[in-house]
């Protein structure tokens, strides 16, 4: 499939006509903007202010965080972007500009854990409905969907199996429906791996605090799509105020200029990782959708460009291993999040799904060994040696 390219990467959402003749685009540090007299006062009142890439006041636009929303528009290949103060932003504000009261949504059960708190919890509360389906399972996501359905979310691919959702059937299915909105949360892919827009789907979310900005230093957030769709979001973001700082959206357009070489870096390592930890004596299983072993392996080949830095394996021997591997490591850090410069790792069960109990954890198939390897731009021989050091202490 078309990906972006370094150049689009470099490039994209730059203002050719500079301010102060700057290469990069400065940060417009401002929280209201000034106005020459009345009458242009009266060209915002009317909607036919000439610049696009700023608001009347901070809220409801700012040319940094303009240049970051251009740029992303043009590596997910929609419309139109917005981006906001962080992912969880991102896909609350989605969500709500999409629904009311009496409507209802469909997701799968395997969703990042505060989407599906988001569905359970706050939307339950305002009066819209949720179906929660098993993980992947298409069939019950169309049996699932109901006259009051409006959005069918999904994520690809997941926490922590990685698994991926065929996002064209995922699009057909809902388009098979008069009013139902797909929207797909593609993370773990980043634009340079996979484009859902390309599949048919209509919105799709980025965490960019993870690959997109790419330095474990900023949080933020991308919502892309058809203008339309963007536009009605962006105007609940202005209401709810979940706005991106300037500053830390210049952070992200910055790290979006080295995405591409980071990806393409972080694809290779993860790769060789997931390999050197196939068929691993102390290893039970690996997960990563590169490998043949791995259930979506077809599907991740046909929509993706490549499968991630991120590489989830079961260890023999529970939690105890698990823990003893993660301990051992020299290079990765003990954080969650993923995508960044740095290698991290994680127990799942020690992190995000700590307040389960053994058993509901089993339900949701997080077994007790698994490690969550995310790998960085680090050398892939001195990753790869660290680790099967640290494996030999299981
Ligand atoms: C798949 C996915 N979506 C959304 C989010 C939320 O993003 P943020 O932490 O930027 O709010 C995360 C964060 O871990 C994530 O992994």
């Amino acid at each position: 499939m078309k990906t972006p390219s370094s150049t689009d990467a470099v490039h994209a959402g730059e203002a050719r006509a500079e301010p102060y003749d700057a290469i990069s685009t400065p940060i417009v540090q401002t929280s209201t903007y000034t106005f020459a007299n009345t009458a242009e006062l009266e060209q915002y009142a009317t909607g036919t202010h000439p610049r696009e890439d700023r608001g009347e006041y901070g809220r409801y636009g700012n040319p940094t965080c303009r240049a970051a929303e251009r740029a992303m528009a043009l590596l997910e290949g929609t419309e139109e972007s917005a981006i906001f103060a962080s992912g969880m932003a991102a896909v609350t504000t989605a969500i709500l500009a999409l629904t009311k009261a009496g409507q209802h949504v469909v997701s799968f059960n395997d969703g990042y854990r505060q989407t599906r708190q988001f569905i359970t919890t706050v939307l339950a509360r305002f009066g819209v409905e949720h179906t929660l389906v098993a993980a992947g399972d298409l069939g019950a996501l169309a049996a699932a969907i109901r006259p009051a359905t409006r959005l069918v979310l999904g994520e690809s691919p997941t926490n922590p199996h990685l698994s991926c959702v065929d996002l064209a059937q995922l699009a057909a299915i809902a388009k098979a429906h008069r009013n139902v909105k797909t929207m797909i949360d593609a993370t773990f892919a980043s634009p340079v791996n996979c484009r859902p827009a390309a599949f048919g789907i209509d919105l799709v979310v980025q965490s960019a605090t993870k690959y997109v900005a790419g330095h474990n230093d900023v949080l933020a957030g991308f919502v892309s799509g058809p203008s339309g769709l963007v536009s009605v979001v962006r105007e609940l973001r202005g209401v709810l105020g979940g706005v991106c700082d300037p500053h830390a959206a210049w952070l992200v357009s910055r790290g979006m200029r080295t995405l591409k070489l980071r990806v393409d870096k972080q694809n290779a390592t993860g790769l060789a990782l997931a390999r050197f930890l196939d068929g691993h004596p102390k290893v039970a299983r690996v997960f990563y959708p590169g490998l043949p072993s791995h259930p979506d392996h077809a599907i991740a080949t046909h929509q993706m460009a490549g499968f991630g830095g991120v590489v989830t394996f079961e260890c023999h021997g529970g939690l105890a291993a698990a823990r003893a591997v993660v301990d051992a490591l020299r290079i990765p850090r003990i954080a969650p999040s993923f995508g960044g410069v740095e290698a991290l790792v994680e127990p799942p069960v020690l992190m995000s799904y700590y307040e389960l109990t053994p058993e509901e954890r089993a339900q949701i198939g997080i077994e007790e060994g698994l490690v969550r390897y995310s790998a960085g731009i680090e050398d892939e021989g001195e990753l790869l040696a660290d680790l099967a050091r640290a494996l030999e202490k299981i």
